[in-house]
């Protein structure tokens, strides 16, 4: 949605009017430098009259290079031909007055068009979208969610899913989809400056259910030379080529996680119902605050989300400040369907855990969720109420 850069308050509210829905007002360039780097599909941003030209210039030439797609549109209390000229130099979309509300619409609108004319007729593929699931515990289920997860996002294929095992040192994804990989980021060390989709392309293992892994090295030793540059090259590169690529990670804020979390567009924290978990969860989205790391699209899945040990889904909420998406119940079936090579997303899509996971994947794709397949005979197990979910939105 349409971002503002304007520092006087008083002219903001009416600025905005001129709007569409949803459009906001930041008062620093950093911090609409902050919402592009976190909303890819951005499309215009309006500098407001206060900006001084030279500043407001700086900005527009800057992201004429570094974000083409993104229009910028100057509002002037006053300018002459020279001002004009400049700001076209510098890439400024459409020159405003300060008071023409309409000339602010309609200048939105064209960005808008052009945005989609850039995209290709049709909405042609946009640029795939990053899902990051992290928690700082290990064994809470990061793994078991990233395969569902990716499986339910690629929906039998419909969407091109890239499964990226970045928990470097002691990946598992490839070994819990019963893959065999010949190859994995390993191959990909010392290529930051050649990495393309191609080349990544040829380190990728296919899964029968159309997903593709990118597997974590099969020594622990590697991941000491996979740079957090390499990785950010490549989950660039993967974006070209997928339409979604769930990240899995190591249960610590390591470099790896960091870098995906800092290139993720939308993170899924898994937490358990024990105080120790709670605990750590609560510190690393107090971490994720201060880095202002997927502010606004965090999604919170409880694993194992039974009810016998004494903390309610409430008390979750309130200790975390954020609402449970998404719970899975414990079920033996998860681990079994997992341990036989076929996770319960494809070998009981009828299971409520496996319709958990595609409820939260129709929460990340924005699309409504598929019917729901026939529940298998006895399948709900993992699941107290019909669905066994409870959507509540996201942070
Ligand atoms: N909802 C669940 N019900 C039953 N078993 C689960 C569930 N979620 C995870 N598990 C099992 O717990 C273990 C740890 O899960 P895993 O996904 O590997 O955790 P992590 O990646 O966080 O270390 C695995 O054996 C997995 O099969
Ligand atoms: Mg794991």
């Amino acid at each position: 949605m349409p971002v503002l850069v304007e520092t006087d308050s008083g002219v903001v509210p009416l600025l905005l009017q001129a709007m569409p829905a949803g459009s906001h007002a930041v008062a620093a360039a950093d911090r609409m430098y902050v919402w592009l780097d976190q909303h890819i599909d951005e499309y215009v941003v309006a500098l407001g009259p206060s900006l001084p030209l030279d500043l407001a210039l700086s900005y527009a030439e800057d992201l004429r290079i570094a974000k083409p797609t993104v229009s910028v549109v100057l509002l002037r209390s006053e300018f002459d031909t020279d001002a004009l000229t400049r700001a076209m130099h510098a890439g400024v979309r459409d020159v405003i007055a300060a008071d023409d509300e309409k000339g602010l619409t309609k200048a939105v609108e064209r960005a808008h068009q052009l945005y989609l004319a850039l995209r290709g007729p049709g909405g042609a593929r946009q640029m795939g979208r990053i899902v990051t699931v992290f928690s700082p515990k290990g064994g809470v289920g990061k793994t078991t969610s990233s395969v569902n997860l990716a499986l339910a996002l690629s929906d039998k294929g419909a969407r091109k899913v890239c499964l990226v095992d970045l928990d470097l040192a002691f990946g598992d994804v490839a070994i819990t989809m019963q893959l065999f990989p010949t190859h994995s980021i390993e191959q990909a060390v010392g290529s930051e400056d050649s990495i393309d989709l191609a080349m990544i392309e040829g380190l990728l293992t296919r899964h029968q259910d159309s997903l593709n892994v990118l597997a974590a090295p099969a020594h622990p030793d590697v991941r000491e030379r996979v740079t957090p540059l390499l990785i950010s090259r490549i989950l660039r590169a993967l974006r070209d080529g997928f339409d979604y690529i769930v990240v899995d990670t190591s249960p610590s804020f390591d470099d790896a996680t960091l870098t995906a979390l800092d290139e993720t567009d939308e993170c899924v924290i898994i937490a358990t119902l024990d105080v120790p978990t709670l605990k750590n969860v609560k510190v690393a989205l107090e971490t994720m605050d201060m880095l202002n790391i997927a502010r606004g699209h965090r999604h919170l899945l409880l694993n194992r989300a039974d009810d016998e040990v004494g903390i309610s889904v409430d008390k979750v909420e309130s200790i975390l400040n954020m609402p449970v998406a998404v719970q899975v119940r414990s079920a033996i079936d998860v681990a079994a369907a997992t341990n036989a090579g076929t996770p319960i997303v494809s070998a009981q899509p009828g299971h409520a855990a496996s319709r958990a996971y595609v409820e939260l994947a129709s929460t990340l794709t924005g699309e409504p969720v598929a019917a729901p397949a026939p529940a298998a005979p006895g399948a709900d197990s993992g699941s107290k109420s019909r669905g066994g979910l409870f959507r509540r939105g996201r942070s």
